[in-house]
């Protein structure tokens, strides 16, 4: 089972274990009958132990999974199950009896407090367990324990009043308990407040360059010509609303560059100084432009907040690096970007290698695929696209999910190669046929083919969307997956994969109660907190840095960092064994644990955040600073 449905079956279980005894507990209270009380506790004893094994073998695939539930949820659960079989079972088990007395009661919903109290933790808590959520928990357990006490000690329920214990001293008991549950739970809700360290220095050395003396980020911008050989390109795009029809006449409300969806291809060839001047015209909310994959320097990373002053309606911002990078990317706003993005406010950004330039594709298509207002379209295109091609030419398909989901992707009726991943080359792909390629939210997938006589279909999610010369349908769903992690051949890599990290930093993915922007939430959290209170992770210029990303959560969180491509080193502790994988979003899907690693020579303040862009504005986004450089000041803006 993988570990994504181990999550969420521990889930159901804990669930289930609490409905069981709170159920017991209830029928026990409102009737003599036994059987019905002994069914529902015994179920109620398999399922802790179901969940002890499940925690058990969630335990083997990483203490991420697990620590909160060994630290609190198990021992608690143990402890009030142990105090159940003493004060209930028994009695339970004895032939002829009555009405269970009410501590025996009491214990039976004691199981059932301590099984949901256990489960509120691992779902609105997560990891790290924190001392100000455990206090809260056992708080919450202990009172509603003694509640249902005070509740059953009411004459008219139908259990049968404590034999032999004088009521005074149960009620100092009760009394004293209720005053250590109160203290408990006042501690828990004051340790909440405690702040998290502003850094991370994942292991390395702390901070030697006070932020006040450092570099500005605002200063590290970009050349101001191109490299020998190369030309300035020149672009002004402008950032408006508009009401745009798609192919099929369907007309989208958009927030758009230049009046158009997606707003205007840039096009570069490698060496280019690209040149763009963004103007906002009536974008309320303002807008940037951030180039997703390209390793810009930092002060050109539309990064509002932390880059750049967000550009306000009427206002303009002048970006200028070198396109040094040839491949596949795209541009979009990150202010916002959950609705700018979503609306329209983005395009494509590709870079032609100099000395390949005689040898290019002859049909070389750049296939943006978006849903605009709930319906899939490629370019500006809802329907199917056509394009010709002559038998035996070279084909080039450029596929880009600006999506937060991901898509998949079938190509039908030719073998193909997957040459370049978030515009980075592959080593020695191989020929591929009848796979389904899953594209992560904000990646990029480069095909390449010769055209057949016959005619090619590409699909996505099973739709057919571009057909090339004809094509029938065909089926692309049940079509296995291409794992990346073995496709093309092993390379070298720039550094000793087994070597010695210089920086450290684990995320754990998770949902749960967090502030975000200053507001408590139901959040999108990375170690436990939302954005802005993550701590931001330092590294040091020429740092080896390293990322461990684990997904706790039920939803696929596409990890993004700025400014770098990652090296992907393994994917649940397995090394790939294909071509060295140098992406900027890697999807990390449920229960998935994400080794990847870059050399740490962009120096800046980075946005590092989920792709997903909704679970980025809710919360799950933190930065990662470069010692001796300074973010913008005035704080962090709405800057996503
Ligand atoms: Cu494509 Cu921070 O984003
Ligand atoms: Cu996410």
């Amino acid at each position: 089972m993988s570990t994504g449905q181990l999550v969420l079956l521990d889930h159901v279980v804990a669930v289930l274990t609490a409905a069981l005894w709170l159920g017991a507990g209830t029928v026990a209270a409102a009737s003599p009958r036994r059987v019905l009380v002994v069914a529902l506790a015994g179920a109620g004893l398999l399922a802790v132990a179901g969940r002890l094994a499940l925690v058990a073998v969630l335990a083997g695939r990483g203490w991420w999974f697990v620590q909160e539930k060994v630290l609190l949820g198990v021992p608690l659960l143990a402890v009030a199950t142990a105090a159940g079989a003493v004060l209930a079972g028994r009695r339970l088990v004895r032939p002829g009896g009555g009405a269970l007395p009410a501590p025996g009661v009491v214990a039976l919903f004691a199981v059932g407090y301590a099984a949901l109290a256990g489960f509120v933790v691992t779902y609105v808590g997560g990891y790290p367990l924190t001392w100000s959520v455990a206090l809260l928990a056992v708080a919450g357990a202990g009172a509603a324990v003694l509640l249902t006490a005070q509740v059953l000690a009411q004459p008219g329920t139908a259990a049968e009043p404590a034999e032999a214990t004088p009521s005074g001293p149960a009620v100092s008991r009760r009394r004293l308990l209720g005053v250590a549950a109160a203290g408990a739970g006042a501690a828990g809700v004051a340790l909440a407040f405690v702040r998290a360290p502003a850094a991370d220095a994942g292991g390395g050395a702390a901070a030697v360059h006070p932020i006040a003396h450092g570099t500005a980020v605002t200063e590290l911008r970009g050349p101001t010509a191109a490299a020998a050989g190369g030309a300035v390109r020149p672009y002004t795009v402008t950032a408006r609303t508009a009401t745009v029809a798609l192919a099929s006449g369907r007309r989208v409300d958009a927030w758009t560059f230049d009046g158009a969806l997606p707003g205007p291809p840039l096009t570069a060839v490698q060496g280019d100084l690209l040149d763009v001047t963004l103007r906002n015209e009536d974008i309320g909310d303002g807008v940037t432009l951030h180039w997703h994959g390209y390793d810009v320097p930092c002060g050109e990373d539309g990064a509002p907040g932390a880059t750049q002053e967000v550009v306000p309606a009427g206002g303009e911002f002048r970006y200028r690096f070198r396109a040094d990078q040839a491949g596949t990317f795209w541009y979009h706003t990150h202010q916002v970007s959950h609705l700018g993005v979503r609306r329209g406010l983005f395009g494509t950004l590709v870079v032609t290698p100099r000395e390949a330039e005689a040898e290019a594709a002859a049909v070389d298509l750049v296939l943006p695929v978006h849903t605009f207002d709930g319906v899939v379209a490629i370019g500006a295109d809802d329907g199917v696209l056509r394009q010709a091609a002559e038998p035996g030419a070279a084909v080039r398909l450029r596929l880009l999910n600006t999506d937060s989901d991901p898509h998949r992707f079938a190509l039908a009726g030719t073998a193909f190669r997957l040459v370049a991943v978030d515009g980075r080359d592959l080593n020695e792909p191989g020929e591929l046929s009848e796979r389904g390629l899953r594209l992560p939210a904000g990646g990029r997938y480069d095909l390449t083919f010769t055209m057949p006589a016959s005619s090619v279909v590409l699909t996505v999610d099973g739709e057919v969307r571009l057909r090339m010369g004809g094509g029938d349908d065909v089926a692309t769903g049940e079509w296995p997956e291409l794992d990346l992690l073995g496709y093309g051949a092993p390379a070298d890599v720039p550094f000793d994969l087994g070597t010695a990290y210089d920086r450290h930093f684990t995320m754990v993915l998770d949902r749960g109660v967090a502030m975000v922007d200053g507001r408590p939430a139901f959040a999108q959290t990375v170690n436990g907190r939302g954005h802005p209170s993550i701590p931001e992770q330092l590294v040091a210029d020429g740092d080896l840095v390293r990322f461990t990303v684990v997904n706790r959560s039920l939803e696929t969180h596409p990890w993004h960092l700025h400014g770098h491509g990652v090296l992907v080193l393994a994917r649940d502790g397995r090394p790939g064994t294909g071509s060295p994988l140098w992406v900027d979003t890697f999807d990390v899907r449920p229960g998935e644990v994400w080794d990847v690693a870059f050399e740490a020579r962009n120096p800046g303040v980075w946005m590092n955040h989920c792709h997903n862009l909704p679970h980025a504005d809710q919360g799950m986004m933190l930065r990662l600073r470069y010692d001796g450089v300074s973010a913008l000041p005035g704080g962090h803006g709405h800057d996503h």
